[in-house]
């Protein structure tokens, strides 16, 4: 079964760097049926553009500024990283509403700045650990929902991956167990499918990120309610990252 590979760089490497990358990446993943994407710093989307293009990779973003233009020194916009090609954008990443302080208000709005832009988002959704050991991670993520597709048209969906990354896993090498991972995907389509419909919360893309690497991937995509993961620390390694990507699910 077709699965969704992306990786996340964070703010890592150069953009000398990524030519490289990516000329590697496209040669060895070459004909996989898997939907294959990477999301480096803006700083390299050019790159990306130059060496991408045509191959089976897509790219995006990190992030958006949730204006389309203006007196917003520092900001980047929707449309620019669709003029370099970008297809994707990551939104609310929990890097970005713990230490950049984005509500979900604002998540909100830069959702639909990309969809108006013609981008594809990734939205990012998760609990903390005081929030698990709470009991609360179940509500936590159904509110997350709600408010970050709060006028969200049911037809733009198809347009949104929900990527679930647990904060407590994220480059701790401790990744959910399979049984967490499952349940709280069937979580977030059981809301959608409240929010929208019952076909909407089957066919929503939903991947899981956090700690994924060569020696949990497997697992963690053996299940058909998981259609992909979303992998930070190890797609910095081309190979690993590769092998991955190909993998015949
Ligand atoms: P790690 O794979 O390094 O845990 O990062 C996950 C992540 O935050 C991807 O967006």
């Amino acid at each position: 079964m077709k699965k969704i590979i992306i990786g996340n760089f964070k703010m890592n490497t150069k953009p000398s760097e990524l030519k490289p990358y990516a000329m590697s990446l496209a040669t060895k993943t070459k004909g996989s049926k898997n939907d294959i994407i990477i999301c480096p710093p803006y700083t390299h989307l050019s790159v990306a553009r130059e060496f991408l293009t045509g191959s089976g990779v897509a790219y995006g973003a990190q992030n958006i500024s949730d204006e389309e233009k203006g007196a917003l020194t520092g900001e980047i916009s929707a449309s620019m990283i669709k003029d370099l090609g970008a297809t994707y954008v990551i939104i609310g990443h929990s890097e970005r509403r713990a230490k950049f302080k984005e509500t979900d208000r604002l998540v909100n709005r830069k959702i639909k700045t990309a969809l108006a832009n013609g981008l594809k988002v990734i939205l990012c959704v998760g609990e903390s650990l005081q929030i698990r050991e709470n009991r609360q991670a179940y509500a936590f993520i159904k509110k997350e929902l709600d408010d970050d597709l709060k006028g969200i048209y049911e037809n733009e969906l198809d347009s949104v991956i929900i990527a679930y990354e647990p904060i407590w896993a994220i480059g701790t090498g401790k990744t959910a167990t399979n049984k967490d991972i499952i349940k709280m995907i069937e979580t977030i389509r059981k809301e959608v499918e409240y929010l929208y419909s019952e076909k909407a919360g089957k066919e929503l893309s939903v991947v899981y990120g956090g700690s994924v690497n060569l020696n949990n991937y497997k697992k963690i995509l053996s299940n058909e309610t998981v259609n992909g993961v979303l992998v930070g620390g190890a797609c910095l390694d081309v190979d690993a990252f590769a092998v991955m990507c190909r993998e015949n699910y």
